[in-house]
Order: structure tokens, then sequence, then C-alpha cells
């Protein structure tokens, strides 16, 4: 099935897509299939937790599972890090985060 998910981009445009529970997406994946940033400017490890190309913060108040001892350590290290920062490519789409807010971080 698809969830709606709405995505603010880099130049606070909101945009609400649909993404594919069962694909095995992420998040970073759906905002480039969308294409709301420039290619180069997410997803630049490919969903390795190591770049933080793909950083956002989570707006709405959906139970995201916790982070990896990896994303920890990227978010340590990334710029513009807020307390509602993750990692796009680590958080799987499924069903629990239909209506999630996001707003992609700016890039650094
Ligand atoms: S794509 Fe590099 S950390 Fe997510």
């Amino acid at each position: 099935m698809d969830i709606k998910i709405n995505i603010t981009d880099r130049d606070g445009v909101t945009h609400e897509v649909d993404a594919p529970t069962d694909m095995n997406m992420n998040l970073m994946e759906v905002v480039r299939s969308y294409e709301l940033a420039p290619e180069g400017t997410i997803g630049v490890c490919g969903g390795m937790a190591m770049c933080a190309s793909c950083q956002c913060y989570v707006k709405s108040d959906h139970e995201l599972p916790e982070k990896s001892d990896d994303e920890e350590a990227m978010l340590a290290e990334a710029f513009y890090v807020e307390d509602n920062s993750r990692l796009g490519c680590q958080i799987r789409i499924t069903e629990d985060l239909d209506g999630l807010e996001v707003e992609l971080a700016p890039e650094s």
C-alpha cells in the first residue's frame, strides 16, 4: 500500500507524496524519487549512514525506529543538527509512518 508523507524541501515548499510500503524504500529514496532535492545533494553515500546529506527534521510525533549507533555517530558530526534530526536513509517506509511530516535539513 501507499502512505502519505509531507516533505518540506530546502526552499521551504511542502510536498505531499505517496510512498510505497512494499518496496523496501527509505525516506531518502522517496525524496530522490520525487526529485525534491537536486541530484548529488542527497543520498551521497548511498544510504550507509555515512554522509548526513539525507538529514531531515521530523515535525510530526510519529514513533520512529531507534537510531542505530552508526546514525548517532553521523549525526554527532553533522551540521545543523537539531533534537528532531534523523538520517532519512535510516527510516524505512512502513504503514506506521502514514502522515509523517519531515523537513529536509540545509545542504552542508
Ligand atoms: S544517504 Fe548518506 S547518511 Fe543517509
